[in-house]
């Protein structure tokens, strides 16, 4: 790993308020990220035009660009308040690290621009978008992933997670694990995106008591209760991505009146000693009923109610992988956060304004995602 200082990728970028190019801190980093000009993304996108916007989260849109020697990015614009971020120095220095964390199936990025009240996160295009726009939703979405794509994508996210859970000193907890931040390269191999984005928020307490990063059905207990981040929390929110790429369902079924969250469906399937029916109907049988199985068990121990009786990433690595017989493995049943009142009790104690408005409430009681109006409160209360 080389040492590079910003400063001189600042001088790169148009001048940005109230600093010199000397300002930036040095920063450990292997020479690939750089800080991108305005006008350089501005021109990459398209002046950021509608035709070229891929996706849009709780932190604002994606769009994707094409730089001037033709490589393809996806260009994050952030469009929280300026003052819940970190300053600037601060901001470019935790990204040049974070781009230093390299794996297989994680997104890189590329690098960042900060100029003005503008802040950009420059990745890597990925073909295929993400696996909730790509496989979820639709019977066709689904029927493009074949079983050895389907394995190849969870073992890839199980990687990602072992990597930075095992790994990686000092180890990193995702926080957001869900369908949304798996992407695709063109050969549908899974990049876990968004890792350690919290981090570029100043207040990283409440961040995680109020944003409660992720979407109803993918949190593990704990986190939603007491706003508890450990890497255990991670494995529960994998364990709810594996039991989907399986059995292709949505994490809540909003239509149902009992068995909503997917966690339920397959514990009941599960105790009915017919995990079978869980598979995704439209691999019409084109799988290994034993390897199947073994994946949902997995999926199953990864979300248990008791954060200590959930495997370490490494076992599921190891699980996944190889010939290992699931059957005399203990599973108890799991645990699911049914609604965001816990949630909500967590913020009246720590006296956070947390009154949604009613399509929120509507809108989180349905189980859609919830970050931006979570966030939006966050911000609220700063
Ligand atoms: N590198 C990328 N290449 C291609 N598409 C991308 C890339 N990064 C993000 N996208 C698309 O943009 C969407 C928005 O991404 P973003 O990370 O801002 O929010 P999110 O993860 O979808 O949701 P949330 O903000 O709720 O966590 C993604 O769901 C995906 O469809
Ligand atoms: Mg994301």
């Amino acid at each position: 790993m080389k040492k590079f200082n910003c400063s001189f990728f600042h001088c790169l970028s148009a001048p940005v308020n109230d600093h010199n190019n000397n300002d930036f801190p040095e920063v450990e980093n292997d020479g690939n990220f750089r800080l991108f000009s305005c006008n350089e993304l501005k021109s990459a996108t398209g002046n950021f035009h509608s035709s070229a916007k891929v996706g849009e989260g709780g932190f604002g849109c994606v769009y994707k660009g094409v730089l001037r020697d033709g490589t393809l990015v996806a260009v994050k614009v952030l469009s929280v308040e300026l003052d819940s971020m970190r300053g600037e120095h601060e901001f470019v220095a935790e990204l040049a690290t974070l781009s230093n964390i390299k794996h297989e199936n994680l997104a890189g990025l590329r690098g960042c621009c900060v100029e003005g009240t503008h802040r950009y996160l420059v990745y890597d295009f990925m073909e295929n978008n993400s696996l909730h726009h790509t496989f979820l939703g639709s019977e066709q979405g689904r029927m493009r992933f074949s079983w050895e794509n389907r394995r190849h994508v969870s073992i890839g996210v199980a990687r990602a997670l072992f990597f930075l859970h095992e790994e990686l000193k000092p180890h990193i907890v995702h926080r957001d694990i869900k369908a949304k931040n798996i992407l695709l390269d063109g050969n549908f191999t899974p990049k876990v995106s968004d890792f350690g984005l919290a981090k570029l928020l100043r207040d990283e307490v409440s961040y995680v008591s109020t944003r409660v990063a992720g979407t109803l059905g993918y949190l593990a207990p704990e986190y939603a209760s007491s706003g508890q981040v450990t890497r255990k929390s991670d494995v529960y929110s994998f364990g709810v991505l594996l039991l989907q790429i399986v059995s292709g369902l949505a994490v809540v079924d909003p239509y149902q009146e009992t068995e909503r969250f997917i966690v339920e469906k397959v514990w009941a399937a599960y105790e009915a000693n017919d995990l079978l029916k869980m598979m995704d109907p439209v691999l019409n049988m084109k799988y290994s009923e034993e390897e199947g199985i073994k994946f949902l068990k997995v999926g199953l121990l990864c979300v248990q109610e008791k954060a200590k009786l959930r495997p370490l990433m490494s076992e599921v690595v190891e699980k996944l992988t190889t010939n290992m017989d699931m059957k005399d493995v203990h599973i108890t049943k799991p645990g699911f956060v049914a609604d965001l009142r816990t949630i909500r009790i967590r913020q009246q104690q720590i006296g956070i304004n947390t009154s949604p408005s009613p399509s929120q409430e509507s809108s989180s009681a349905t189980g859609a995602t919830f970050t931006s109006s979570i966030w939006s409160m966050s911000n609220l209360a700063r």
